[in-house]
């Protein structure tokens, strides 16, 4: 995982968590615990880390998602990711293959990216202004994780809070 802040690069992995836990992100980094080669299915290499997140910030389900320069349509795809968005869920997206990179906009400071590659979990909390896009190599595969059963929806505007306190 890499970090990118303006000129600043952030490379070290405590720091880059603690750098995304002030806007709310949450970064792990993973082995697999089933190192049997005969096992590629990344939900039961990562199994144990799977349900230890899913207990930790109480996540229902997992899905793996790959795309790559064969995905038929994969322009088409990537637009709908590269506007910045956000949505009700939080966006769980732990690399197995290949690599990506996540814009986010904490809207108090200046957007940052953050590169993921082999190895990074990253949790975009639901109403976080961020956007995805592949990088050079277009090439990823992700273990997705989701408080409800598999969805996809972005929200494209920003919410208008109408809120108001009175104390
Ligand atoms: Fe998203």
């Amino acid at each position: 995982m890499k970090i990118k802040i303006n000129t600043k690069t952030i490379t070290d992995k405590n720091e880059a968590k603690t750098f995304l836990s002030k806007y709310g992100l949450y970064a792990d980094f993973w082995q697999p615990e089933v190192t049997d080669s005969s096992i590629s299915d990344p939900l039961v290499k990562y199994k144990n880390q799977i349900e230890k997140l899913k207990k930790k910030f109480g996540y229902a389900s997992a899905d793996v998602c790959a795309m790559s320069s064969n995905t038929q349509n994969l322009d088409k795809m990537l637009s709908a990711f590269i506007k910045e968005h956000h949505h009700s869920d939080d966006e769980v997206r732990f690399t197995v293959e290949g690599e990506g990179i996540f814009g986010i906009n904490p809207l108090t400071d200046p957007p940052f990216e953050v590169y993921v590659e082999p190895g990074d979990l990253l949790v975009v909390p639901a109403d976080t202004r961020h956007w995805f896009d592949l990088t050079d190599k277009k090439n990823i595969c992700c273990i997705r994780v989701f408080k409800e059963n598999p969805k996809w929806e972005a929200i494209y505007e920003m919410h208008v809070n109408t809120t108001t306190s009175i104390s």
